[in-house]
């Protein structure tokens, strides 16, 4: 039986990034006889300019049918004009909520090659692992009633709710708490608790789950906190649960503590452990085009797709570290380039990852 894979480039940079994890995965599928069938499909804007939506049904049924899905980023100033409801972002809001990819892992890990590239002193910053787990598909962004309305004076407001269900809580609390167990035992959870109800409830339903875990210890921490603590000791935190706002926000500040966003992959899972697997980062509209992008997390997001979804942890332990070796060769794109290293363009960095897979 064959194993279908879609892919979706997206916009600006993500075609660019796309096209050498592709390479990867390709090298990988046959060299481990994964026996992957990989196909192509558009979304964001791209699928705007084509077929007048960002979420095209034909897109969403492939992926309906796919085993994983890898993605480059979508959006960007050409589609700024465009309605609300049609925006390119919408388009992956709506895949992962259509496919329920409640569950989105983000590990923020310090490669040590890289720690003078990080904005914060190596001191603070060297042997970072930590990996935040963010509720993907509830939460403000898709909660009910939302919109902008005009009031009685004419003056027009604009509203969203932040709603979470405890079983909401209790799905992704529980992904947590797995991934805390195969790492080192520390949950942090983090909401608002001293202002929104929505907080005290996941608190509450976070401390009914942790007997169920002994060997997790709980903790938990206000968003205000947790944001100051990640840049004053980020590496207190072995694996952090928030719900989908908060993370959005926390992963870019954790991304930087390991010197570029440009490194850091994600994998967003549904219940079964299917997937969709793409970079932290978005479509960088400002360096699209010019061979400039970072394609490491990328190719390290096919890392987790092997991990995660495809259940061949030794290919995905020969992604990554070949990844290392390339690092340790001293191959740098401009977003973590430091003095003395060599910069390389996209495609370079791509090749130098081929080349290290193959020559293991
Ligand atoms: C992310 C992105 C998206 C999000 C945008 C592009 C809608 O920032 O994946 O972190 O907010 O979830
Ligand atoms: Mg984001």
């Amino acid at each position: 039986m064959s194993r279908k894979i879609l892919i979706l480039p997206g916009d600006y940079i993500g075609p660019e990034i796309v096209t050498e994890a592709r390479r990867v995965l390709e090298l990988v599928n046959d060299k481990y006889q994964l026996e992957l069938e990989l196909e192509e499909a558009l979304l964001g804007g791209a699928a705007l300019d084509e077929y007048a939506v960002p979420l095209p049904e034909q897109t969403l049924a492939r992926a309906r049918d796919a085993e994983a899905i890898l993605l480059g980023a979508v959006g960007g100033p050409k589609w700024d004009a465009v309605d609300r409801a049609l925006r390119p972002e919408q388009g992956l809001l709506q895949i992962r909520s259509e496919l329920q990819l409640f569950g989105n892992l983000r590990p923020a890990l310090l490669y040590p090659q890289l720690a003078a590239a990080s904005s914060l002193k190596p001191e603070v910053v060297a042997g970072l692992d930590i990996l935040i787990v963010r509720e993907l598909t509830g939460g403000i962004y898709f909660g009910e009633p939302r919109g902008i309305r005009v009031l009685e004076n004419g003056e027009r407001q604009g509203y969203n709710t932040c709603v979470y269900s405890e079983s909401e809580i209790e799905r992704i609390g529980r992904l947590a708490f797995a991934s805390a167990v195969k790492r080192n035992g520390r949950l942090c959870s983090v909401d608002k608790s001293n202002v929104l109800e929505v907080s005290i409830l996941w608190r509450e339903v976070m401390d009914k789950l942790a007997p169920e875990y002994p060997d997790v210890e709980l903790s938990h921490m206000y968003v205000d906190n947790a944001a100051m603590q990640l840049v004053k000791a980020p590496k207190q935190f072995d694996v952090l649960v928030t719900g989908n706002m908060f993370g959005d926000i926390l992963s870019d500040a954790a991304a930087m503590l390991t010197g570029s966003i440009g490194m850091l992959p994600s994998a967003s899972l549904d219940q079964q452990g299917r997937g969709m697997y793409e970079p932290c980062h978005g479509s960088a509209p400002d360096i699209a085009g010019q061979g400039k992008a970072n394609p490491l997390a990328t190719i390290l997001s096919v890392a987790m797709m092997l991990r995660y979804t495809l259940d061949c942890t030794e290919a995905a332990e020969a992604v990554e570290s070949a990844v290392s070796r390339v690092l340790d060769r001293g191959l740098r794109t401009a977003d973590i380039f430091t003095a003395g290293q060599q910069l390389a363009s996209t495609r370079e960095m791509g090749g130098a990852v081929l080349g290290e897979l193959g020559n293991e």
